[in-house]
């Protein structure tokens, strides 16, 4: 038998699309187990602040295709020094919260490994960034909308680019992951992508760009975080050293956050809302649910954080091949 009677659950770092539909799994998932649930608003700041709402039924109904998150969120540095964390527990004991759930990524989960680590309450994750950088799961609740959304904005500036025969370097974000510009760049045909995981890439840029010379369009997709530059960075200095190209920059920035998740984040994050309820009735704690080959896996939060995601490189030759 369960000790758990009432269950918090935030979302936490940057909001993905889909946290909404994962927040009512959660919901709906625990009251099947006739558990209580509290909204707890703004991640872990709300959690040291004691800022929470109850949640029931009706109050997660139409949410399943809005994106950003109804609890809000928020990057916490309170919640990394132990005073922070002590003053979160007592709100806890003090709304008679016996297990929390967390929606999130790496810095979420790090934050909830601290927590379990010093009090006894449990804390179970959900992976939830458009990064889709988590050790343990194949895929990240918001990764496939913002993909679409990238491809969406890269098809246009093709059009345009297309039309006034131009070179664009296009900025997508991921932080230290190459996981959006490397599925959106085979998606749109972009002609060479820079991703943080390889080194080197300038020269290989160089090279592209000293061979071909038919092409009316040029897309680069330059992922946050990579070794050669930002895109402003990089057109500048590709516009000076080839005068021959008519260069443009675009950052395509928070745009990439926001938006109806599309039918698979909906699916996942629906997926693992019940998940994450069932992991907490059966005693799993300090775990991460994740989705391996379209199953349920836990993955202790030292892996998520620790182990780093790997990145298929190979889908770089893939890229390459076909932009000749
Ligand atoms: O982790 C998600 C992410 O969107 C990263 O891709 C990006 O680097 C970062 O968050 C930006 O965060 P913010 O503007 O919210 O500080």
């Amino acid at each position: 038998m369960s000790m758990i009677k009432k269950i918090g659950v935030l979302t936490s770092g940057g909001d993905a699309p889909g946290m909404n539909a994962a927040i009512r799994a959660v919901v709906r998932a625990a009251l099947r187990h006739n558990l209580e649930v509290v909204g707890i608003r703004k991640g872990y700041k709300g959690l040291i602040d004691g800022e929470f709402v109850p949640l029931a039924s009706r109050n997660v109904s139409n949410i399943i295709q809005r994106g950003g998150t109804i609890l809000g969120t928020a990057r916490s540095p309170e919640f990394r020094t132990p005073e922070g964390r002590q003053k979160a527990y007592g709100n806890l004991v003090g709304a008679s919260i016996n297990a929390v759930i967390v929606i999130g990524g790496d810095g979420t989960f790090n934050g909830a490994g601290l927590f379990s680590s010093e009090f006894d309450i449990p804390f179970v994750g959900i992976p939830g960034t458009i990064d889709n950088d988590l050790y343990g799961t194949d895929y990240t609740i918001g990764y496939d909308t913002a993909l679409n959304t990238v491809v969406e904005a890269v098809d246009r500036i093709r059009d345009t680019a297309s039309a006034h025969d131009r070179m664009f370097f296009i900025e997508v974000m991921g932080r230290g992951a190459g996981f959006i510009a490397l599925h959106s760049g085979i998606a749109t045909g972009a002609e060479a992508i820079l991703i943080p995981e390889v080194d080197g890439q300038e020269d290989s840029l160089h090279d592209y760009l000293k061979s071909q010379g038919n092409k009316s369009s040029n897309i680069i997709l330059v992922a946050e975080g990579n070794s050669v530059g930002g895109a402003e960075q990089i057109a500048k200095q590709i516009q000076e050293k080839y005068p021959e190209y008519d260069v443009r920059a675009n950052v395509l920035g928070h745009m990439q956050r926001g938006g109806s998740p599309s039918a698979f984040d909906r699916f996942l994050a629906s997926r693992l809302g019940v998940a994450a309820v069932d992991a907490l009735m059966d005693n799993q704690r300090s775990i991460m649910v994740g989705f391996v080959n379209h199953d349920i896996v836990h993955v202790p939060f030292n892996k998520t954080i620790n182990a780093s995601k790997n990145l298929n490189k190979i889908l770089l030759d893939v890229a390459d091949i076909l932009a000749h």
